[in-house]
């Protein structure tokens, strides 16, 4: 039996029953053997698609972005950062920072490329993609890190950004019981060797109005990300002037509690299929749910920032295609650019799932 299994059937067999969002933090993150510390290829190669893997040219639509929104903070003392979350195997760095050397070397001159990585082999994977750039780039575990531990003020200057992290935070999955009219959670078990589905009684009970719940039908399924909201939060912390923004595929409050969506957004990808089993192949599979939007944006606005946008892929980049097609800033288009822009903006591609919420301080 694998180390992964072996520590999830213990952990099972201390607990009784382990929280989902538990289980899908070893099947993810287990040093040595969770999915995304072993598995270097995501994207084409991988398990699913993402917009970096269609191409560099959404590196180069962000960095188009990022030098707008550095410009006006140029002149700050503390000078000017772009920090990365979630950069995985850094390819999406690569591609900013190429695009910054080719198009405002001034700017680039003047930028610290920050990684926040907590797992000490992603950074090898990113120092080894990010090579050619080592003097930009500093890396740390966790965003306070990144600021200092001793600052109470605020004091990072610049953007803080994640492509695809905040729907890789483990998730707690909540089920209704429509008979008893209260919330359970689930949980995961052992029979035989196989990990199997339970519930786990739960006092919480506020996840929609009475109303809502009055017609919600038996099993309805909704998750909550408590973790990718702290993240947001601490996130929004250490900006004191910039932008914070993340791009994830995502629902609103309103969308999560669709009638249509009974079974929750919790979904497995092995080799580009979607599977339903999410307890089968720990370690093998991705896990991943829809953000709740709504609850990262509350996060951050109560945190002090302002939303300045929210909506989809396509809108965001369209927006910012306007804008360079102004300057010239994009360059030539060839067949394989216009090939990727449209896997990036097609609704039916990553245009309209994905979203970007941007926020400021
Ligand atoms: C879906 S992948 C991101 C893919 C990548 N950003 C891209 O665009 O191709 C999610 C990444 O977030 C990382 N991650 C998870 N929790 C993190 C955290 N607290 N801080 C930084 N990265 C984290 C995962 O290990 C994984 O590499």
């Amino acid at each position: 039996m694998s180390t992964l299994l072996e520590i999830i059937r213990h952990e099972i067999h201390k607990s009784g029953v382990l929280p989902f969002a538990r289980f899908m933090e070893l099947a993810l993150y287990c040093p040595d053997s969770g999915y995304y510390e072993t598995k270097k290829d995501i994207g084409r190669r991988g398990d699913f698609y993402t917009s970096v893997s269609a191409g560099e040219l959404f590196g180069q639509f962000l960095a188009c972005q990022f030098a707008e929104w550095l410009e006006p903070l140029r002149s700050a003392k503390c000078g000017v950062r772009i920090v990365e979350a979630g950069a995985h195997d850094g390819k999406l760095a690569a591609d900013i920072l190429n695009w910054l050397q080719l198009k405002r070397p001034k700017l680039f001159g003047q930028i610290e490329y920050g990684i926040v990585e907590p797992s000490a082999r992603r950074q090898e994977w990113q120092h080894e993609t990010l090579k050619d750039f080592a003097p930009r780039v500093r890396w740390s575990s966790d965003i306070q890190a990144m600021v200092g531990r001793d600052s109470v003020e605020p004091k990072f200057h610049g953007i803080i950004f994640s492509n695809e992290l905040l729907d890789a935070f483990p998730v707690h999955r909540f089920g209704w019981d429509a008979k008893n009219k209260t919330w359970f959670e689930w949980g995961v078990a052992v029979a035989g060797d196989k990990f199997i589905w339970a519930k786990i009684p739960t006092p919480h009970s506020a996840f929609c109005t009475p109303q809502l719940e009055a017609v919600l039908p038996d099993g309805y399924t909704i998750e909550t990300s408590p973790a990718a909201e702290n993240w947001w939060r601490e996130a929004a912390g250490v900006l004191a002037r910039g932008k914070l923004l993340a791009i994830d595929y995502g629902l609103t409050d309103d969308e999560m509690f669709s009638p249509a969506r009974t079974r929750g957004t919790l979904r497995a990808y092995f080799r580009h299929h979607a599977t339903d089993d999410l307890l089968a192949n720990p370690g093998d599979q991705d896990l991943t749910a829809h953000v709740n939007f709504s609850a990262i944006q509350k996060a951050g606005e109560d945190a002090g920032l302002k939303t300045e946008f929210f909506g989809s892929q396509t809108k965001f980049l369209v927006e910012i295609l306007a804008q360079a097609e102004k300057n010239n800033s994009l360059g030539e288009w060839n067949a394989s650019r216009a090939r990727q822009f449209q896997t990036l903006t097609h609704p039916e591609h990553l245009g309209r799932a994905f979203r970007v919420l941007v926020q400021t301080r």
